[in-house]
């Protein structure tokens, strides 16, 4: 295991995805983590992070002593190469001129992370300190206008450094770098097969699991390739529930359904609909909605639960769909209660009360891999390209208070949008794209009338993980004719808008 230690940068969930994406099975770790924790991964290799400390700082993060003593080769990123030279006595100063953004770099030796890189290219910087004296026994081998020493190793090959971010795609070459780390400095060879990853999930799953096993299916990609999974590993034993909100997309329920069918899976179904539209009923409040979605969802569940628990009696397992940055997440926050902007992951994260051991298959990959696994798992296309939708679902699409003909609006117009995106062949090129309904009439003319009707208001965004997003800039054919079609077709709305914020400063949903 490639072991990434976390300082952290905004940028160090992406080493880990460079390093998996070479081929290389990796974990992010904190700074701090204990030695026994690290040394059950079998480390081969150790990247630092960059951060936002300083390490003359009184109380800045320290390497650990353990990466040192291991032996292991050590790649230090931006803060993590600050550390090395520091712990190993170089120094480290604010430099005076801070590097924020694209900068060239001149490579000065061709050596370890450098082989076969061209001698300048563009690499991306985001420090404010620098380097000054290197530590006894290393040598410079790239450097850039503001940092004379922007890449550096020991002279025994065991430790290397750069100032830039070699992880961030504005770096020319920066998976070159990385993988020369990985094959040329540290000797590895990759053996992180999506094949090889759908064998060993499911002889762990079959190892694993002793009792029946539920599971709440979405339809997202993330829970079918859990299910995928758990078919392929305890056929008879896999009881998946899907859970009707009322709040989902034009038919969702029975295509997940029939989908599902074609695969060979049954599932079990419950339409909670009017329960969902009672307890919403009035709520106005992006936050209350979430809430009382969550927590309805989490009562139809448990009981659910129950009713099969009684029918089949041994379930044991409740497997769910958390991914890596899920569980990333959730382990930062615990160290450090973290500004609230939504609460997400309602109905992903159900909770402890329930009377099941928790299986999470996928809470060591990121998207793209839960996609490639599904695609080798036999997933169809539409599933494993379907746009993420949100836990609380068309609820935080309607702006107020949501009713089941608000719902119905709302289903018609996404439901043209998403027809006509994927007949232009543009659905796979956003992120997410859907409507919201809004709670503005505005005056209209159709044929001889006036009319005073309902906004519907596009969004379309091109994201890499939906952290940050850009709106889709769609051709304006394609918005016309889908604006004429969604006033035509569905009663109700006479106008129809298009979105253009990114995130920041606006978020992908509008509540
Ligand atoms: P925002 O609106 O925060 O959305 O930019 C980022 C991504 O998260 C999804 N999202 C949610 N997912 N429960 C979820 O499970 C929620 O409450 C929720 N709110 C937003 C959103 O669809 C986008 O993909």
């Amino acid at each position: 295991t490639v072991v990434v230690l976390d300082f952290g940068s905004q940028y160090t969930q992406l080493i880990l995805r460079r390093v998996r994406e070479l081929g290389f099975y990796a974990e992010l770790l904190p700074y701090d983590e204990p030695w026994e924790n690290v040394q059950k991964l079998s480390p081969s290799a150790f990247i630092l992070s960059g951060g936002p400390a300083s390490v003359y700082d009184e109380n800045s993060p320290k390497i650990p002593s353990y990466v040192f003593e291991s032996n292991l080769p050590v790649l230090g990123i931006c803060y993590g190469l600050q550390a090395l030279v520091h712990q190993l006595g170089g120094r480290v100063e604010k430099s005076p001129h801070r590097e924020f953004g694209p900068a060239q770099l001149e490579v000065v030796k061709h050596i370890g992370i450098f082989e076969g890189v061209p001698n300048k290219f563009t690499v991306w910087m985001s420090h404010s300190d620098r380097v000054e004296i290197l530590p006894d026994g290393f040598e410079v081998i790239a450097r850039s206008e503001n940092s004379p020493y922007a890449a550096i190793r020991s002279l025994d090959n065991k430790y290397y450094g750069v100032q830039f971010h070699p992880e961030v795609v504005h770096t020319q070459h920066g998976k070159d770098i990385l993988r020369n780390f990985l094959t040329v400095v540290a000797k590895l060879s990759p053996n992180w097969l999506m094949k090889n990853l759908a064998e060993e999930l499911i002889n762990e799953l079959r190892k694993k699991i002793d009792g029946k096993v539920i599971l709440g299916l979405s339809g997202g990609v993330d829970s079918s390739v859990v299910a995928m999974l758990l078919h392929k590993a305890v056929p008879d034993k896999l009881i998946p529930i899907f859970v009707d909100t009322g709040l989902l997309r034009k038919n969702e329920g029975q295509e997940v359904v029939k989908q599902f069918e074609n695969l060979g899976i049954k599932i079990y179904c419950v339409d909670a609909s009017d329960r969902f539209f009672k307890a919403l009923e009035g709520i106005e409040d992006p936050e209350e909605k979430r809430k009382i979605i969550g927590h309805t969802f989490i009562d139809v569940f448990y009981e659910e639960a129950m009713k099969l628990k009684q029918q089949h009696g041994d379930i044991q397992y409740l497997a769910q769909g958390t991914l890596y940055p899920d569980v990333i997440e959730s382990k930062v926050a615990e160290r450090k209660a973290g500004a609230k902007i939504k609460t997400h992951h309602n109905v992903g994260g159900l909770p402890e009360k329930l009377p099941f051991k928790i299986i999470e298959p996928l809470r060591y990959l990121f998207k793209d891999e839960v996609r490639a696994l599904g695609k080798e798992l036999g997933l169809p296309e539409s599933i494993i390209y379907r746009h993420p939708f949100p836990g609380p679902g068309l609820a935080v699409r309607i702006i107020g208070a949501v009713t089941r003909e608000a719902v119905s609006i709302l289903q018609e117009a996404d439901a043209i949008f998403i027809e006509e995106l994927k007949k232009w062949d543009l659905y796979n090129k956003v992120w997410q794209a859907f409507a919201v309904l809004l709670p503005v009439k505005t005056v209209g003319v159709m044929g001889d009338y006036r009319t005073y009707e309902n906004v519907i208001a596009l969004r379309a965004v091109t994201s890499e993980d939906g952290m940050t997003a850009d709106w889709a800039k769609l051709p304006h054919e394609f918005l016309n004719h889908v604006a004429k079609r969604i006033v035509n077709e569905v009663r109700g709305v006479n106008r129809v808008v298009y979105d253009i914020t990114s995130k920041p400063p606006a978020t992908i949903e509008w509540e």
